[in-house]
Formats: C-alpha cells, sequence, structure tokens
C-alpha cells in the first residue's frame, strides 16, 4: 500500500480519481515476545506493502497493520509461521470508509457531531460561531498551508487577563476524528450550559485550532482517504511531511522517516512546513502566558504526556500522570473507555517532534498532554456511531483535567 501511495502521489495533478482500498485487509496483531516484536519492526522497516498504523514499539501493545488483497495469504501465514497472534478486524476497509462517509448530509440545525465533519463544515461553523458570539468569540488565523488554505481556529476569551490554554487537532489527513471532536469541546466552551464549561471559558483564554493540517485532511476527504501527511513537495517527487513530527523538540529522535516517500516522513528539519511553522509562531505570541495546551489526534487510547524520547520523569510529569490518571478515569464514567496514561516510550510509540514536547520544553506551562483518542481496534475506519461518544466522553476528560490540575494547585 506504501507503493500505491507513492505512486498516486506521483500522479495526483493528471489523476484526481479516488483511490480504493476493496478487500484491503485491517489486522490486529499481538506481539508478545521480544522476537515478535523484531519480525514486526523488520517488517515494518522493510515494507511498501502493508502499511503499519502504528509502530510495533513495546511489547504486547497491539499493531495495527492493512494489508492488500493480494498479499493477504502471504501475511498471515508469516504471522503463523512465526507464531504471532493477530485479529482480523475488517475484511474489506473500503467499506468501512464508504460508511464513514454515506449519510453525510449537513442537517437543517447547523452543526452536528453525530459524523465526521468536513473542513467546510467547520470552517463556516467557526465564521459562524464568532458572529454570533462576537463579544467573546475571535476568529483567529495562523497563516495559510502551502495550498493557501488558511490554518483558522478561534479565540474564546470572556474575561481579559486570564491565563492561557491552547488546543489543537488534525495534523494528521486520515485522522478525522481529532477536528470533530476539537469542534465539539469549542461547542461546549461557547454555547454549553453545563456549569463546568462555563467557568473554565471564563477562568481561562482558549486558542482553538481544529485543523492544523488542511491540506492533508481535504486530500484524505477527496482523493487519499489514508493520507498523513501536508501537501508541500519535497524531494524525489514525493509530497508531504508529517507534521505531528515536524516539532523542534527531538526532532528525528526516533519513530519518524527520512524518507520522503514515506508516510511517516519528518521533513528536512523542524518547521520545515509552513503549517508548523505559522503554528508555532503563533504559540509563540501566546507562550509566557500558558496555562497548558492540549493536543489531539488519532487513534490507540492514550494520553502522552511529556516528553516521549524518554521514560524518565520530566518538569512535573508525576503531578501530570496523576492529574492524567484521575481525568481518564472521568473519561471512562460514560462509555468505559479505557486510556492508559504515560510518556509515548512508556505506553505508546515514543515518536518524538510533537508540538506538546515542544511547547513544554519552550514555554512549559503546567499543564500538557497528547490525546490519542479512540480506538485500539479500528483506527481510521471508527465506525460513525463512535463519533458523538468519543466527544462527550473527551469533553467530560478535559474538564477533569481543569478540576484535577486545580484541586492540585498546578492551575
Ligand atoms: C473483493 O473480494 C470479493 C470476494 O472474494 C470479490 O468478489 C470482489 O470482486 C473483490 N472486490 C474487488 C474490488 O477486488
Ligand atoms: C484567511 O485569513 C485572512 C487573515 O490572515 C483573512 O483576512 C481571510 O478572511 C481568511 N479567509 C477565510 C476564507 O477565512
Amino acid at each position: 500500500m506504501l507503493k500505491l501511495l507513492i505512486l498516486c502521489s506521483c500522479c495526483v495533478f493528471v489523476w484526481s480519481e479516488k483511490v480504493r482500498y476493496d478487500n484491503f485487509t485491517l489486522y490486529n496483531v499481538k506481539p508478545l515476545t521480544e522476537e515478535h516484536l523484531k519480525y514486526l519492526k523488520d517488517l515494518y522497516e522493510d515494507t511498501d506493502v502493508f502499511d503499519f498504523w502504528s509502530i510495533p514499539s513495546i511489547v504486547e501493545n497491539h499493531v495495527s497493520v492493512v494489508s492488500p488483497p493480494e498479499t493477504k495469504e502471504e501475511f498471515q501465514n508469516a504471522l503463523k509461521s512465526h507464531g504471532i497472534g493477530y485479529d482480523v478486524v475488517l475484511e474489506d476497509i473500503q467499506k468501512a470508509f464508504d460508511d464513514q462517509t454515506r449519510n453525510r448530509r449537513k442537517r437543517d440545525s447547523g452543526m452536528y457531531w453525530t459524523n465526521y465533519q468536513t473542513i467546510d463544515e467547520i470552517y463556516e461553523w467557526l465564521h459562524e460561531l464568532a458572529r454570533t458570539h462576537s463579544n467573546f468569540v475571535t476568529l483567529i488565523h495562523a497563516g495559510k498551508s502551502y495550498e493557501g488554505r488558511n490554518i483558522t481556529g478561534v479565540r474564546i476569551s470572556r474575561r481579559s487577563g486570564r491565563k492561557a490554554f491552547f488546543i489543537d487537532g488534525g495534523q494528521v489527513g486520515a485522522d478525522w476524528l481529532s477536528p470533530t471532536v476539537v469542534t465539539y469541546l469549542i461547542n461546549q466552551l461557547v454555547t454549553g450550559d453545563d456549569p463546568e464549561a462555563r467557568s473554565a471559558s471564563e477562568d481561562f483564554e482558549w486558542h482553538i485550532f481544529p485543523i492544523v493540517n488542511p491540506d492533508g485532511h481535504q486530500f484524505s476527504q477527496d482523493s487519499v482517504r489514508l493520507w498523513m501527511k501536508n501537501r508541500r513537495p519535497s524531494r524525489s517527487s514525493a509530497i508531504g511531511v508529517d507534521l505531528s513530527k515536524n516539532w523542534n523538540s527531538q526532532w528525528a529522535v526516533s519513530g519518524g522517516s527520512f524518507n520522503p516517500s514515506d508516510s511517516n516522513y519528518i521533513g528536512l528539519g523542524p518547521f520545515s512546513e509552513p503549517e508548523t511553522r505559522y503554528v508555532s509562531r503563533y504559540i509563540d505570541t501566546i507562550g509566557t502566558n500558558l496555562a497548558g495546551l492540549l493536543s489531539f489526534r488519532a487513534f490507540g487510547q492514550r494520553l502522552l504526556i511529556p516528553f516521549a524520547h524518554t521514560i524518565e520523569p520530566m518538569y512535573n510529569y508525576r503531578d501530570m500522570l496523576t492529574i492524567g490518571r484521575r481525568a481518564m478515569g472521568s473519561l471512562a464514567v460514560k462509555y468505559n473507555t479505557q486510556y492508559l496514561v504515560g510518556t509515548s516510550k512508556e505506553v505508546h510509540d515514543g515518536s518524538t517532534g510533537t508540538i506538546a514536547d515542544w511547547v513544554k520544553h519552550r514555554f512549559n506551562p503546567p499543564v500538557v498532554a497528547t490525546y490519542q483518542l479512540r480506538d485500539r481496534s479500528w483506527g481510521y475506519t471508527l465506525p460513525v456511531n463512535q463519533v458523538l461518544p468519543s466527544c462527550e466522553e473527551t469533553y467530560d476528560s478535559v474538564m477533569a483535567i481543569l478540576r484535577e490540575a486545580k484541586f492540585m494547585n498546578v492551575l
């Protein structure tokens, strides 16, 4: 499938048809020993056939892998011969992707959270929100993406002189969940009648960008559902950089690729891309006033605490771990969704160069975390009926983070 992606990135200008994934199988592979892990890591390094949605990194952490139909049998036989267990999550991921878009239609009643939102819907709604709540909601523009789309967000500020929270989503094109979750948070802060949301919106000034990678998001909607990167051409006719690994903290240390054709290509250097550069400059303007940053992305059900490259407790890691664990307890109340909490190296894949680590290192606001949202097996094929529950539980947990951080005198 990586071959497929490379192929189509060369041809997009002449060939804008949708790439299809008929009969591509999604596996949940379970490495139980170091040998299993090594086999998967080698496969991950060498393959241009299988598409890894998660990086093999820790024994017992499930790995999501997609196989095209031609290599399905070969893949299953290889796993079996190495004694590696797996589940077939989906026999045909195209069907799941079709389900995600089938009933998508703008409801008469305006914005909705029962389906994945498009960038047009989100931007239109943000403009509307700023118009209808102009006394405390302002549109903010970090800058333009490579293809000229605005990186647009909102500032919510009911009282002057408050500390700031920064929230981002949509750094990865294929991740359609985080932009929708982030607009749900915006909606609660602006129009919610929950007293907790109301005081959150009064106690802090919020700077929120639902889609940091508008080009990648649009391309994933229009052409290649599994497009991860932005859309700026790099060397050797490849396109795009994985923005989620392009921030200036431990850049290139782990989790990314130096090969421009790979979907996790980290770029020529930190902030090599207009999107990360503009958003980082925006953050610079509020950096010393930051109380916190929460970054949202699909998937894996993890709350990651800085720093990705280490298992050493750095800065106020221990406080954040406590806050995070309690907040994930609150997240689980409604739907029993279980999150792991820790540094990326402890509980996830140790990928460096993240926005959260960069902000923590540069400004050291007390509350910094990255959400890897639902789920652990469907990944980017997450069914539409899980969108609203994801929004609700995530909102509960964000309120809990504020509550617990205040309780522990961190905020
Ligand atoms: C997918 O697999 C089914 C069953 O093997 C087959 O009938 C169908 O033609 C395949 N679809 C495509 C597009 O290859
Ligand atoms: C894009 O951002 C600029 C400010 O940088 C603003 O003037 C313009 O209206 C924005 N366009 C849209 C479509 O939001």
